[in-house]
């Protein structure tokens, strides 16, 4: 038997039979993982923290952020407390529907114009064999045509409803593709795929009063900072790195695919034809305003999201019946947050002094010590504010002496 072909027991019993050590994992849990991916032998766990009280229009959250960076879930906790104070985060997502991309390779009998004129009724056929998606108010919206020599390339535009729709926007891209294939000129079908550019766009935006930021100066200090990236590409992307801390963490949390609006978050943020922030923020009349458009190919159903035990979890913390427009302006709000509690420790104090106050947690967890010396040692390191792992285990050798 091929190793894909083993069941995952027996996959993990040959790479112990070859002296690799496995981690434990229960039965259950290695079968429902065994179901999203092949090959599988185990898992690989991140911690899930909470937002506790992200409000979004007028809507309290609590978001689930699945990261293992330390001091992402304290960042964007610490901006979502300044938002509330604010009366909290408008956001609003346009969910129009994303690409896909249909290229044929067409000969000298291929009329472009016939061909559009044909749009209308394979936007109804497909409508019709894709019914359940149009059931859930999703469906095929637009098709363009653009020609280049003896290649046709058609972009056709599906609202995915409630999903991602990475999925149904591939069956139903194949669906036209073949109806296409007949038509006089084309010669071949060279692909059919979605396309992750940029679409399912949300913006959102915050007014603070500058004394919730600890100042007019700090707050005019923010904005520099935030004109610095829409200018430095070194910046911007350190900058939008900030904010994909807790716009991925989200994602992660709620089975979303975070690697797609990875990359159009990166495609966006060159959208003016240089690198810069997708974060925007100015000083005006005493109030620090910012915001945040980014595009979030998301959803709340579909892929592996209802097959997860612990995805589903993230779902009773956000609300059953969270729609994923709603999803979009809670994902959007979490990465200004993250944005903001950056640009204010930037700004202020530096990265650092938080930072390295969380990773000491980390740093602890290498010792070979008890719960009690650990805490003990993350104290000292803390107090003392040496954060390496020698010094850590130098205070252990202290707290053991007696010291
Ligand atoms: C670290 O993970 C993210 C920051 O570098 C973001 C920023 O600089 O804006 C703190």
């Amino acid at each position: 038997m091929k190793f894909y072909e083993l069941t995952p027991e027996k996959r993990r019993d040959y790479l112990i039979s070859q002296g690799i050590d496995l981690d434990d994992i229960d039965e259950i849990t290695l079968h429902e993982l065994d179901s999203l991916s092949e090959n599988v032998i185990g898992q690989l766990r991140f911690p899930v923290g909470v937002v506790q009280n992200l409000l979004v229009n007028g809507k309290s959250y609590l978001v689930p952020l699945a990261t293992e960076e330390p001091s992402v879930v304290a960042a964007a906790n610490h901006g979502a407390s300044i938002f509330a104070k604010n009366g909290g985060v408008t956001a609003a997502s346009k969910r129009t529907g994303i690409y896909g991309q249909i290229t044929l390779q067409v000969d000298t009998k291929f009329d472009a114009s016939e061909l559009s004129q044909l749009f209308p009724i394979i936007i109804e056929q497909a409508n019709s064999q894709f019914a359940s998606l149009v059931k859930h108010g999703g469906g095929v919206r637009q098709i363009d045509l653009q020609q280049k020599d003896d290649l046709v390339m058609l972009r056709v535009l599906v609202d995915p409803a409630e999903s991602m729709g990475a999925n149904r926007v591939n069956s139903i891209l194949e669906f036209i593709a073949n109806k296409l294939a007949t038509f006089p000129g084309v010669v071949d079908k060279l692909f059919a795929i979605l396309s992750n550019y940029p679409s399912q766009f949300t913006k959102a935006q915050v007014e603070l009063d500058v004394a919730t930021v600890g100042g007019v100066k700090v707050a005019e200090r923010i904005a520099l900072l935030s004109k610095i990236g829409q200018n430095d590409p070194f910046r911007a992307v350190t900058n939008n790195k900030g904010i994909m801390n807790g716009v991925d963490a989200v994602l992660l949390a709620t089975g979303n695919d975070a690697r797609a609006v990875e990359v159009a978050c990166g495609v966006w943020a060159s959208e003016k034809g240089k690198y810069s922030s997708l974060s925007q923020w100015d000083v005006k009349d005493d109030k620090l305003i910012g915001s945040l458009t980014i595009p979030l190919a998301i959803g709340t159903v579909g892929g592996s999201i209802n097959s997860r035990t612990d995805v589903k979890q993230s779902y009773r913390l956000l609300g059953q019946d969270i729609t994923s427009s709603e999803l979009a302006n809670v994902i959007a709000a979490v990465g200004l947050a993250n944005n903001l509690a950056a640009l204010l420790a930037i700004s202020t104090t530096g990265i650092q002094a938080g930072h390295m106050k969380l990773q000491a947690k980390n740093t602890v967890a290498n010792l070979t010590a008890t719960s009690r010396e650990k805490e003990q040692v993350r104290q000292m390191m803390i107090d003392k504010k040496e954060y390496s792992l020698a010094a850590a285990e130098q205070f252990l050798r202290q707290i053991r002496e007696g010291q």
